[in-house]
């Protein structure tokens, strides 16, 4: 008996200091939130372009198609290297190479070669220099060609077109947008619910879909996403001047950055009710009405806020609440989702507000926020870009207590 403690002390003192050392390792470690996949662990070979789409360059393809490089000029495909707060982040995040193959897809973007990776991971990659690098095009982010080139042919929807330019038919133009709008979470220590920018996945389950463990999505039924018919809007117009009039879709892809866009999403609905024991509550729905995947989706950052304020006669403050629409995320030592508090599609959220006699006015105002201010300072990021605007602000007079109007 004796002799076994003397055995079993030093053994439980090892496992205590391997548990130790291993979340301490798994709290310095580098935090990689997303697992790379085949479908972008490379950028888009720009190799065996025809010769009259010359630099690729999106003006180059505005020459003949204007009113869709218009369109692209003014779209956040276009800021996806220049936007200040992606700067920020990038380099908050020491830089990874892999950020390149969404934000600047093309090689020639790219001021490296990426010849390979050191690990299993593929975050390491073997890197040379790119005697293609085209700075200029770098600052074009998202770029015609990053969705339209492939194997040096111009992907469209007619393909039967007299173009100067080879084409391919382009199946559904919602498989252009998965490249880079799906990531995975799939690793063993990794328990997401939805992936970590999950619109796909989000789509799904508003759709009542099964979304599987560590938010793994399957393979999406494309023609039933919607990205293209909602990001994309119809427009008949000739794709080159003098050109036949055809179905075609804006190039304009707004999101979160857009109130326009955000307030689409929302409904609204803010209204007095009766209180408990007599007393008087407002009541506020909010809706997913325009929305496909979560309001808001995209990265973990995207919140909404809600405030509510009651006012009594003088304007003072007799009565608020504050709430927060966001995905919570636990991200060391382990990833794990703990909780989700936006809204999916279609689906409402009620808040109420109990009133105290004196309440004349009630305001309410919800905010679209592109990332939480403790971490705009953690990352360092004083953008130019405004990170939160209001998508809903109303006042609300209230009849008295006693019945009376005030
Ligand atoms: C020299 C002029 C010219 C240039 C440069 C050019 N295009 Fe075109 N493109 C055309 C013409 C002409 C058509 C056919 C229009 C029609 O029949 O309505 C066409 C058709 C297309 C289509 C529809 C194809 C289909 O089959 O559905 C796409 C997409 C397209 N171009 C994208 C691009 C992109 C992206 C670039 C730059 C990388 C580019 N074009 C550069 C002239 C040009
Ligand atoms: C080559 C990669 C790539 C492809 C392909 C792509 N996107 Fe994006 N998209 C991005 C990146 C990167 C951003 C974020 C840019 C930024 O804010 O830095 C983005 C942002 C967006 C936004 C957010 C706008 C905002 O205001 O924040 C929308 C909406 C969007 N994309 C829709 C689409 C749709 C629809 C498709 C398919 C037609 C598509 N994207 C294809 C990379 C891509
Ligand atoms: C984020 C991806 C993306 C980028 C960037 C992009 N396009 Fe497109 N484009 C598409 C998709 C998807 C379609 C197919 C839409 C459809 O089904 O009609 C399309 C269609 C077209 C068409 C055919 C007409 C139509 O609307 O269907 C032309 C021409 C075209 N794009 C030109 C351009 C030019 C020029 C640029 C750059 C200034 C550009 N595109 C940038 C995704 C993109
Ligand atoms: C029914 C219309 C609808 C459909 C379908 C839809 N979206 Fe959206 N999307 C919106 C609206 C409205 C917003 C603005 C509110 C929000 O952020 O949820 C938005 C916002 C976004 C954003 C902005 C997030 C950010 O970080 O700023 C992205 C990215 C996006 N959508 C991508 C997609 C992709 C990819 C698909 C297809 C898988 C898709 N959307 C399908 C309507 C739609
Ligand atoms: C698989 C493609 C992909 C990769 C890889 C990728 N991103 Fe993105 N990124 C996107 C898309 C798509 C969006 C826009 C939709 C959203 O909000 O999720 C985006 C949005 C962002 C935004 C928000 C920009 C804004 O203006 O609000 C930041 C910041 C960002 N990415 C940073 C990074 C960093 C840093 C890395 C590398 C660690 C990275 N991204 C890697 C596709 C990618």
């Amino acid at each position: 008996m004796v002799a076994g403690c003397r055995i079993r002390h030093p053994l439980r003192w090892f496992l205590l200091l391997a548990l130790g050392a291993f979340l301490a390792w798994r709290f310095l470690r580098p935090l990689h939130i997303f697992v790379i996949a085949p479908a972008f662990e490379r950028p888009v070979v720009t190799a065996g372009a025809p010769a009259v789409l010359g630099d690729l360059h999106a003006e180059t393809c505005g020459r003949c198609h204007p009113a869709f490089f218009a369109e692209w000029r003014t779209s956040i495909h276009r800021q996806a290297w220049d936007d200040d707060y992606f700067q920020a982040d990038w380099r908050f995040d020491g830089r990874e190479y892999v950020c390149r193959n969404c934000h600047t897809p093309l090689d020639r973007q790219q001021p490296r070669r990426l010849l390979g990776f050191r690990d299993r991971d593929k975050w390491d990659p073997i890197l040379a220099t790119n005697r293609d690098f085209d700075r200029a095009l770098q600052h074009q982010g998202v770029t015609c060609a990053a969705c339209h080139l492939r194997q040096g042919r111009i992907l469209g929807p007619y393909a039967g077109v007299d173009a100067p330019h080879p084409v391919a038919r382009l199946e559904d133009p919602n498989q252009v947008c998965l490249r880079c709008h799906v990531v995975d979470g799939r690793r063993w220590d990794n328990f997401y619910r939805f992936p970590p920018c999950g619109t796909v996945a989000e789509l799904e389950a508003g759709r009542g879909e099964a979304v599987g463990r560590s938010g793994e999505t399957r393979l999406p039924d494309l023609a039933s996403l919607g990205c293209v018919q909602c990001h994309m809007p119809l427009v008949e117009r000739p794709l080159v001047p003098g050109g036949q009039v055809r179905r075609a879709r804006r190039h304009l892809w707004r999101g979160g950055h857009d109130p326009a866009m955000v307030r689409r999403a929302l409904a609204v609905e803010l209204q007095p009710v009766a209180g408990g024991a007599g007393g008087r509550a407002v009541r506020l729905v909010l809706t997913n009405v325009g929305a496909g995947h979560a309001l808001p989706t995209g990265t973990p950052d995207r919140h909404l806020t809600l405030d509510l304020e009651a006012t009594d006669a003088a304007g003072r403050v007799v009565a608020s609440r504050h709430d927060k629409l966001i995905r919570r995320v636990l991200w060391r030592p382990f990833i794990v989702d703990l909780w989700d508090s936006r809204l999916l599609a279609g689906r409402s959220r009620r808040y109420r507000l109990n009133l105290p006699p004196a309440a004349v006015a009630v305001e309410a105002r919800v905010r679209y926020h592109l990332l939480e201010g403790h971490r705009q300072r953690r990352i360092g990021y004083h953008g130019r870009t405004p990170v939160a605007f209001d998508i809903y602000h109303a006042r609300l007079r209230l009849q008295s207590a006693a019945g009376e109007t005030p």
